[in-house]
């Protein structure tokens, strides 16, 4: 079936690009998140995404699943990637029930607006935790499996926030410069071994939490127009750009971070 135009992909890719490919994704019912997933799905990959809601990751792995015709798609909620037996037994059920993990989606996080002066310690490590240690553990459990497979890739959702630094933003800046580090160790550890680990970093995305959150809607417009690219950023924008990096045409990309965001941290940096 002819890959049309739709709202989490570009009608450039062909169809069956990832047929017999299994992708592992943490905060896979997120907005970002699950349309990555869903365009994985739609082009022939089978999936598993972890999170902690019960019913919030049933319920985005059953929507998912209707992409494709077919396809295999499990939910397992209950999995807070903070505590890495509870991520283990979910990369092992995955490449149980799946047949392996050919790709990984690191892509929880966690995210509230808050003055440095009003952040608790348990706040500030919060976010550590979950973003940075809980990048750690998805990789460690993850890893034995996507060892095994011919197409060993990783990509790591980070945010631009800590290349200039951002109000309220002290600990998810903190931990996505973490995220970006341990993204680049593994490039050079696991390289030799043929796995990719790239970094994308999105900018301000239409229609999901972390943007309702940081963006109210009367300064959306506003903060728009002055996005180089002119407009925010979509879900699809990012999909795209995970189809390229786990295709073939992404495979000599290694340890990078690509910033989708219409190049609005250069000009955040430039003003
Ligand atoms: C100040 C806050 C706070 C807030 C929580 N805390 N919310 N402090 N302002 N709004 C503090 C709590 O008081 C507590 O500290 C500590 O943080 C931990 O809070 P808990 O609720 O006990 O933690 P937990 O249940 O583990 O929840 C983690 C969480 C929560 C990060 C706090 O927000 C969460 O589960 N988030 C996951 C979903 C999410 O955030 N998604 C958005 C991702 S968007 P004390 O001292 O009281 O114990 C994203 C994109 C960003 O990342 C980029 C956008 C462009």
């Amino acid at each position: 079936m002819p890959v049309t135009e739709s709202k989490y992909l570009s009608p450039v890719w062909r169809d069956g690009l990832f047929k017999d490919r299994v992708v592992f994704v943490t905060g896979g019912a997120g907005t970002i998140c699950s349309m990555q997933t869903r365009a994985l799905v739609r082009l022939g990959a089978n999936a598993c995404i972890v999170g902690r809601s019960e019913d919030k990751t049933v319920e985005a792995a059953k929507d998912i699943a209707t992409a494709r015709p077919g396809a295999r798609v499990i939910g397992i909620g209950g999995c807070d990637v903070r505590q890495m037996e509870s991520l283990q037994a979910a990369a092992d059920r995955c490449a149980r029930e799946l047949g392996g993990i050919d790709f990984v989606i690191a892509g929880a996080a966690g995210n509230f607006v808050v003055p440095l002066e009003a952040m608790s310690s348990n706040a500030f490590k919060s976010v550590m935790d979950i973003d940075a240690l809980g990048t750690f553990h998805t990789v460690k459990a993850t890893l034995p499996h996507l060892l095994l497979s011919p197409t060993p890739r990783i990509i790591y959702i980070s945010a631009t926030f800590h290349y200039t630094g951002m109000p309220m933003q002290a600990h998810v800046s903190a931990a996505k410069a973490a995220v970006d580090s341990i993204a680049a160790s593994v490039a050079l550890e696991y390289g030799p071994r043929g796995v990719t680990s790239n970094v994308i970093a999105p900018g301000a995305i239409e229609e999901t939490e972390g943007a309702a959150r940081l963006l109210s809607s009367e300064v959306t417009k506003e903060y728009a127009a002055t996005i180089p690219s002119g407009r925010l950023g979509t879900v699809r924008d990012v999909a795209d750009a995970t189809v390229f990096l786990f295709s073939e045409a992404g495979a000599y990309i290694n340890g990078q971070v690509i910033p989708v965001d219409g190049g609005a941290w250069r000009r955040q940096a430039g003003s």
